[in-house]
C-alpha cells in the first residue's frame, strides 16, 4: 500500500500482514491482521520514518522506490528497534550504505546486536531537531513506549506526529488509511484496546508521561506504525490511550469480568449462580471461558473492569491451568488495583484459592470472597453463589 499522505511530500508506505497468526509469537491476530506503516518524507533530503518487518520486503521496497530511489535515501529514522519496524534494515543497508540512521543513544547497541549495523548512525538527544529542507523534524524520547530506546518524531511544518507503537492498534488496513475514510471505527478502537492490553499496558506510566510531554505540541495528525492514521480526530486516539493507561492506576471502570474454567461442570454451575446474582443487582458481567478464549481477548476486559471474579476448580492441589495462564498474563501486564472474588469446586484437598492469592500478591487485588465447595452445587450453594454475586456488586460501590 502506498498513499500520498497528509500533504504532497509525505507518503505512507507499508505492508498489511494478514498471515502472521501470533503477533510477538504470542497474541492471535488471525482474522484481523496488522499493518506495519512506514513514512516517506520527500524533501531536499529524503527520509524514511520507521521500516517494516522483514516480510514482503520486495513489496515494501517497491513502494518506496515508486517515490524515492532507495539509493537516494538520506536518513532513516528508527523511532523504535523492535523487529516489526526494523526487520528490513540489513537488506536496505546492503542496497544503500550511505544513509544516516537517526536514533536514540540506547538504540546504538541494539543496531549492532540485531543487525550488525555500526556506521552512519546519528544519535539524537531529546528535543533535538533535523532540517530536511522544507521540513523540520523534532525528536522526543519516550522511553518504554514500547522499549527503552523508543522515541517519536514530530514534523513541525505539517504538525504530524510519527508515533510508532504509541496510538497504534491491531487490524490490517482495508484499502483506506485515515480515520475519516471509515464510517465506522469501532472495530479499530476495539482492536486498539486489545493491542493496548496485550502490548502496551505494562508501560502505562511511560505512556502517560509521553502524553503529558507531547501534549504541548500542536498535533494535526497522528501517524502511528500500526493501524489507522488519525487526521480527522487525532484527539480521539490520544484520549483513548490516556483512559486505558489510567486503568492501571485507578483500577478501571465500574464493571465485572467473570472468568471461569471447569472440567465437569460444577464450577460452571456456580458461575451461573454468581452471574444471576450480579444481574439481579443490575449489572451484566462479561463472562469468559478461560479454556476456550485466548487471554489476548480477556485482558482488555480485565484491564477495563474494576471487578474480577475468578471461578476455577482445584487441579492437582493448585489452580486449573488455563486460569493460571490468564492470571499470569494479567500480572505480567500490570493489571492492578482490582476488587476480586474467587469460587470453585474441589474433590478432596482444595488448593486453587490459595494459588490465586499467591499469584496476585503485590497486585493490589482485594480478594474479599473465597467460596470453595466440595463437589456439586447444591440448591443451598446455588443461593450462596447468587448472594456472592450480589455482595460483589455492592462492594464495587464502595
Ligand atoms: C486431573 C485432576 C486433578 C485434580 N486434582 C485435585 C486436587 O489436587 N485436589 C482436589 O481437591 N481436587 C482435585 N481434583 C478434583 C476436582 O477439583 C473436582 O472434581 C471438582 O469438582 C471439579 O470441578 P469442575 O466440575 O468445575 O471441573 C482434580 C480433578 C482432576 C480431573
Ligand atoms: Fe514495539
Ligand atoms: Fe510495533
Amino acid at each position: 500500500m502506498i498513499k500520498n499522505c497528509l500533504n504532497n511530500d509525505i507518503f505512507l508506505a507499508g505492508v498489511n500482514d494478514r498471515t502472521t497468526d501470533l503477533f510477538e509469537g504470542l497474541w492471535p491476530i488471525d482474522g484481523v491482521g496488522i499493518s506495519y506503516n512506514s513514512y516517506i518524507i520527500k524533501d531536499s533530503k529524503n527520509v524514511l520514518v520507521d521500516l517494516s518487518k522483514s516480510f514482503k520486503t520486495d513489496e515494501f521496497f517497491d513502494q518506496i522506490s515508486a517515490i524515492v530511489n532507495l539509493e537516494d535515501l538520506d536518513y532513516v529514522i528508527i523511532n523504535h528497534m523492535e523487529p516489526d519496524h526494523t526487520g528490513v534494515l540489513r537488506t536496505l543497508r546492503r542496497i544503500n550504505s550511505k544513509f544516516e540512521i537517526i536514533c536514540t543513544k540506547k538504540a546504538v547497541k541494539m543496531l549492532k546486536d540485531y543487525y550488525d549495523v555500526c556506521d552512519n548512525i546519528r544519535v539524537v538527544e531529546d528535543g533535538e531537531t533535523l532540517s530536511t529542507g522544507k521540513h523540520e523534524l523534532v525528536f522526543y524520547h519516550v522511553p518504554f513506549v514500547h522499549w527503552p530506546e523508543t522515541m517519536v518524531t514530530y514534523d513541525k511544518s505539517s504538525s504530524i506526529l510519527f508515533s510508532c507503537d504509541a496510538f497504534g492498534g491491531y487490524g490490517a488496513l482495508q484499502g483506506a488509511f485515515f480515520d475519516d475514510e471509515y464510517s465506522e471505527i469501532t472495530y479499530y478502537e476495539k482492536e486498539s484496546l486489545r493491542y493496548y492490553a496485550n502490548i502496551v499496558a505494562k508501560f502505562s506510566t511511560p505512556v502517560l508521561n509521553a502524553i503529558t510531554k507531547l501534549g504541548l505540541l500542536d498535533i494535526k495528525t497522528i501517524a502511528p506504525s500500526h493501524g489507522l492514521v488519525w487526521r480527522k480526530n487525532p484527539e480521539r486516539i490520544v484520549e483513548l490511550y490516556k483512559k486505558w493507561a489510567k486503568y492501571s492506576i485507578n483500577g478501571g471502570e465500574n464493571g465485572i469480568t467473570l472468568l471461569y474454567g471447569t472440567m465437569y461442570g460444577n464450577t460452571e454451575n456456580m458461575m451461573n449462580a454468581v452471574a444471576q446474582g450480579i444481574s439481579e443487582s443490575g449489572m451484566i458481567p462479561e463472562i469468559f471461558d478461560v479454556a476456550r478464549t485466548h487471554p489476548s481477548y480477556i485482558l482488555p476486559s480485565m484491564l477495563k473492569n474494576r471487578g474480577i471474579i475468578i471461578g476455577a476448580p482445584t487441579y492437582e492441589v493448585s489452580l486449573f491451568p488455563y486460569m493460571q495462564q490468564v492470571i499470569q498474563k494479567a500480572v505480567i501486564k500490570n493489571i492492578k488495583h482490582k476488587k476480586v472474588a474467587y469460587f470453585g469446586s474441589y474433590g478432596w484437598s482444595k488448593g486453587a484459592y490459595k494459588k490465586v492469592q499467591e499469584m496476585t500478591s503485590g497486585m493490589d487485588w482485594d480478594i474479599h470472597e473465597g467460596l470453595e465447595f466440595a463437589g456439586r452445587v447444591t440448591p443451598e450453594l446455588y443461593n450462596e453463589g447468587c448472594e456472592l454475586g450480589k455482595r460483589f456488586v455492592k462492594s464495587l460501590e464502595n
